[in-house]
C-alpha cells in the first residue's frame, strides 16, 4: 500500500508547481517535483546510475521522514546521455513540461557548462552532485553544488600516493582533453606534482571515446614514471589503467574523479588493483544521517554507497531541507512556481546541512563548503571478479 499522505485541502487555486495531482474516488496526493538530470545511457551512464541510485534512496528516506512538512517529494528523472545536448533536452523538459521546483545534474562538468545556463537563465535552481570542474558555481546565481571541485579533492591522492611510497620522483600524467572536467583536474593534479618536488616526465592525451591507448600507454611507460595519473572517464579511464598493466606497468597509479565509480572495476578486472582515488566521502562517515544512508542503500544494492550515490542523497537533502525552512514562512502550495523557484533557492544558500558528506553549507555563489575528504585504493580479487574501495585516508 502507498504512504503517500493525501491532502484535501491544498490550494489548488494558487498552487502552480505542478504537484503532481493523481486523484480517485477517495482522496487526492500531490507531490512537489524534483528534476534529475543524470546519464542513465552512454558510458556516461557508469557515473550517472550512481547519482541516479543515491537519489532515489533520498527520496524514499526523506519521504518516510514527512517530505516537506507532509508533502511527500517526487524525483522526476530525465536521462542527459553523455552529451552537452542531451543535458541542454533534459534541463528544458524538466523546467518547462516538468515544472519541477529544481534540478540536480547534469552527471559531467562538460554538460553543465551548456545545461547551467539554460537554468539560470529560466531561474530554476541547480544543485550539481558530481560536476567538479573549476567555474561551475560561477556560471550563474541560480547554479550551486555539493561535489567539491577537483583543486581540493585531488590533491590529496597524489599526497596518498608518495605516502605509500616515497621514493616516487617522476611522475606521467594523462588525460581526456575532450573533456572540459579533465582538461581542469590534470592541471591540477601537474601543479600538486610540482609543488611536492616531483617532475612530470611526459603529458599523454586521449580522448573520452578511445579504446585503444597502445600508443599513449607506450610513451607514457618509456619515460620510466614511478607514479601514473590519469584524468578520464570510466570507460576509457579503465581501459587505459588496464592497457598499462598489459604493458607490463608496475608503479602506482592514481585516477581522478572521472574514474571514482565502482562501475570502473568492471573496465579494467584485475588491473585495478591498487588504484588509487581520492573520495569526498566514505562509507564510514559518523553520523546518524550517513548511517542511514550506507544502511539503506546496502539493503538497496548490497553494496557501500559510491561517492557519486553520497553526494545526490546529499544534494536530494539540501532541496529537502530548504523547501521545509521555506514551507514553514510561507505554505508553499499557496505560491507561484517562479517564486517558489527564486525563494528555494535563496534558501537553499542560506542553509547549513548535516549530510552523509558531513557538514556543508554554501558560499554565496553556491560552491560547497566541506570539511571531510578522503582517499581510496581498489583491491581486487586476483581473478578480477569483484573488488572494492578501502579507504586509505
Ligand atoms: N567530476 C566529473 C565532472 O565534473 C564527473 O565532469
Amino acid at each position: 500500500m502507498s504512504k503517500t499522505p493525501t491532502f484535501k485541502t491544498i490550494l489548488f487555486t494558487a498552487l502552480s508547481i505542478t504537484i503532481t495531482a493523481c486523484t480517485n474516488s477517495t482522496k487526492t496526493s500531490q507531490t512537489i517535483p524534483i528534476g534529475i538530470a543524470f546519464a542513465q545511457t552512454s558510458n556516461v551512464a557508469l557515473l550517472g546510475q550512481e547519482g541516479s541510485n543515491g537519489a532515489k534512496i533520498a527520496e524514499k528516506y526523506f519521504n518516510d521522514q514527512g517530505g516537506i512538512n507532509g508533502t511527500p517529494i517526487k524525483l522526476i528523472f530525465q536521462d542527459t546521455g553523455g552529451e552537452e545536448q542531451g543535458a541542454i533536452n533534459a534541463f528544458q523538459t524538466l523546467i518547462n513540461k516538468d515544472k519541477v521546483v529544481g534540478i540536480i545534474g547534469p552527471t559531467l562538468s562538460q554538460q553543465g557548462f551548456s545545461a547551467h545556463p539554460v537554468a539560470d537563465r529560466a531561474k530554476v535552481p541547480v544543485v550539481a552532485a558530481s560536476n567538479t570542474a573549476k567555474g561551475i558555481p560561477e556560471i550563474g546565481d541560480y547554479v550551486a553544488r555539493v561535489s567539491s571541485p577537483a583543486s581540493i579533492v585531488a590533491p590529496n591522492s597524489v599526497k596518498a600516493a608518495l605516502k605509500q611510497n616515497p621514493n616516487i620522483k617522476k611522475v606521467a600524467v594523462f588525460y581526456a582533453q575532450n573533456d572540459a572536467f579533465n582538461k581542469i583536474e590534470t592541471e591540477i593534479f601537474q601543479k600538486t606534482v610540482k609543488d611536492l618536488g616531483l617532475e612530470v616526465v611526459t603529458v599523454q592525451k586521449f580522448q573520452t571515446t578511445d579504446t585503444d591507448f597502445q600508443s599513449q600507454a607506450t610513451n607514457g611507460i618509456n619515460a620510466k614514471p614511478d607514479l601514473i595519473i590519469v584524468s578520464g572517464l570510466a570507460a576509457d579511464g579503465g581501459n587505459l589503467v588496464r592497457q598499462l598493466r598489459e604493458l607490463g606497468y608496475k608503479g602506482l597509479i592514481i585516477g581522478g574523479n572521472g574514474l571514482n565509480s565502482s562501475n570502473v572495476l568492471k573496465v579494467c578486472k584485475a588491473s585495478c588493483d591498487g588504484l588509487i582515488i581520492a573520495q569526498a566521502y566514505s562509507p564510514q562517515h559518523p553520523g546518524k544521517i550517513n548511517k542511514a544512508f550506507r544502511d539503506m542503500y546496502f539493503q538497496q544494492y548490497k553494496v557501500e554507497p559510491p561517492q557519486f550515490s553520497a553526494q545526490a542523497f546529499t544534494a536530494v537533502q539540501v532541496y529537502v531541507e530548504a523547501l521545509n525552512e521555506l514551507d514553514k514562512k510561507t505554505k508553499i502550495s499557496t505560491l507561484q512556481l517562479p517564486k517558489i523557484r527564486e525563494d528555494l533557492n535563496k534558501q537553499m544558500l542560506a542553509g547549513k546541512y548535516d549530510t552523509p558528506i558531513g557538514e556543508i553549507s554554501f558560499t554565496p555563489i553556491g560552491e560547497i563548503v566541506q570539511k571531510d575528504f578522503y582517499v581510496a585504493q581498489i583491491k581486487m580479487e586476483k581473478d578480477g571478479s569483484a573488488g572494492k574501495f578501502e579507504f586509505i585516508k
